[in-house]
C-alpha cells in the first residue's frame, strides 16, 4: 500500500490520529527511529524543505522519506512563498514515498517571517491563496497545511478559514497561538474547536500537549480528528503509546529512570556524526536535555538542579556521569513538564532559527 493510501485509511479509522510535529534539527531519521522503538506516532512529518526558485531537495531530509524505517506514513513539509517554486518542489517530492505535501504557515523566526515565508505569509492572505492554489493543482497525494492563528492577533484567524476551505485541504493542523506569541502563552483550544466544527476537512490540534491526560482533554474539548505533538515527545518519547493506553482506559506505564537513561544513550549514539568531536556532541545533547530535563525530578527545583549540572558538562564522561547520578534507578519517571521550568529561557535557546 502506498504511504498516501495508508494515510487515508488511518484518517478514516475511528481512533484519533497522533502525529509527530515537524521540528527542525530534531525530527530527522534517527529521531524517528528512536520514537518508533517506543511506540511512535501514527504519522511522521519531516523537517521543512526550504523552497526557493533554485531549490534542490535537501538530501538529509530526503533520507528520512526514502529510508523511513517505521512502516508508517511520512509527510514532507515545505516552507517558502513562491507559488511556482513550491509547486515544482511538490512535484519532485511526490516521486518519493510521501503520504502528503504540507505547507508551513507558522514559522515565527524573524529571519523567515520578514521574507514573507512561514508565519510571515499569514500577513498576506492573497499570497496564501495563490500558494494554496498552485500546490493544490500540483499535489495528487494528500495536501495539508500547518498554520498558526494569525500573525499578530487571533482575530485574523476568521479571515484565514475561508481561504483554507476554498482549497479543499485534506488536513489542517492548527498550532493554537499567533506568530507573535512564539512558543509561549495560552494555546487557544477554543479557536481550534471552532475551526474543526466548521471546516469541511479534518483538523489536528497542536500546542502544549505533554501528558496523556492533557491529550484526552484537548481531544474531548476540541472535537478534532487528532493531535500533533512536538516538544512533549522529545521530553517523553513514550508519550504516543501512553496516550493510546489512556484513551483505551488502560494503565499508563511510566518509564523507569534507567529507561530514560537508555533513551539518552540512544540519542547520543544515533546523533553522533562519524567524525565526532566530543565537545560538540555534548553541546548537541544539551539541546535534547533542555526538553528531557523539564520532566526530571518531582519539583521544578529538582529539574532545574539537574539541568544546571548538565549544562556545565563538557565531556562525555561528565555528561553521562550527571545523567547516571540522577537516572540510574528503577523508579518510575512520569516525565511530566514542570511549568516553571518549561518556560525557562534555555528552552527557547534550543529552538532553531526557523520553527
Ligand atoms: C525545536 C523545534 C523545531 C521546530 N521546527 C518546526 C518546523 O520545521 N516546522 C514547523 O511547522 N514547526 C516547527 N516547530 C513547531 C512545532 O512543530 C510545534 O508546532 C510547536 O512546537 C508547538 O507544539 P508543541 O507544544 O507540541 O511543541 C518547531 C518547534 C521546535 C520546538
Amino acid at each position: 500500500m502506498t504511504p498516501y493510501r495508508q494515510f487515508l485509511e488511518r484518517l478514516r479509522s475511528p481512533e484519533p490520529l497522533l502525529a509527530l510535529a515537524p521540528m527542525q534539527d530534531v525530527t530527522d531519521l534517527p529521531f524517528w527511529t528512536l520514537l518508533h522503538a517506543r511506540g511512535g506516532p501514527d504519522v511522521y512529518w519531516t523537517e521543512y524543505f526550504r523552497v526557493t526558485a533554485t531549490w534542490r531537495p535537501e538530501k538529509w531530509i530526503l533520507r528520512s522519506l526514502v529510508e523511513n524505517p517505521t512502516g508508517r506514513p511520512a509527510i514532507a513539509q515545505l516552507i517558502g512563498n513562491d507559488p511556482e517554486a513550491l509547486a515544482r518542489a511538490a512535484r519532485v517530492l511526490q516521486e518519493y514515498p510521501v503520504a502528503a505535501i504540507d505547507l508551513n504557515l507558522g514559522c515565527p523566526a524573524p529571519v523567515v517571517y520578514r521574507k514573507c515565508a512561514g508565519g510571515g505569509l499569514l500577513r498576506d492572505p492573497a499570497r496564501i491563496d495563490a500558494v494554496l492554489g498552485a500546490l493544490r493543482d500540483a499535489v495528487s497525494v494528500a495536501f495539508t497545511v500547518k498554520t498558526r492563528l494569525g500573525f499578530a492577533d487571533t482575530a485574523e484567524f476568521e479571515s484565514l478559514l475561508p481561504i483554507f476551505a476554498r482549497h479543499s485541504l485534506d488536513l489542517l493542523t492548527i498550532h493554537g497561538r499567533t506568530v507573535a506569541q512564539m512558543y509561549r502563552g495560552d494555546v487557544h483550544y477554543d479557536l481550534i474547536a471552532g475551526a474543526a466544527a466548521r471546516l469541511p476537512f479534518p483538523v489536528l490540534a497542536n500546542g502544549n500537549v505533554g501528558t496523556p491526560e492533557r491529550a484526552t482533554e484537548v481531544l474531548d474539548r476540541t472535537g478534532v480528528r487528532g493531535l500533533m505533538i512536538g516538544r512533549g515527545c522529545i521530553r517523553n518519547p513514550w508519550l504516543f503509546d501512553q496516550i493510546r493506553a489512556h484513551r483505551r482506559g488502560g494503565t499508563v506505564v511510566p518509564p523507569t529512570g534507567r529507561e530514560v537513561l537508555g533513551y539518552i544513550d540512544d540519542l547520543w549514539r544515533v546523533t553522533e556524526p562519524p567524525e565526532s568531536r566530543e565537545r560538540l556532541q555534548v553541546e548537541q545533547m544539551k539541546r535534547y536535555l533542555n526538553f528531557i530535563g523539564q520532566g526530571v525530578g518531582s519539583t521544578p527545583a529538582e529539574a532545574e538542579a539537574f539541568l544546571h549540572r548538565v549544562r556545565r558538562t563538557t565531556t562525555r564522561d561528565e555528561f553521562f556521569g550527571v545523567c547516571r547520578d540522577v537516572l540510574d534507578h528503577r523508579d518510575p519517571m512520569p516525565l511530566r513538564p514542570h511549568p516553571a521550568v518549561a518556560a525557562a529561557k534555555n528552552e527557547m535557546e534550543c529552538i532553531p532559527v526557523c520553527s
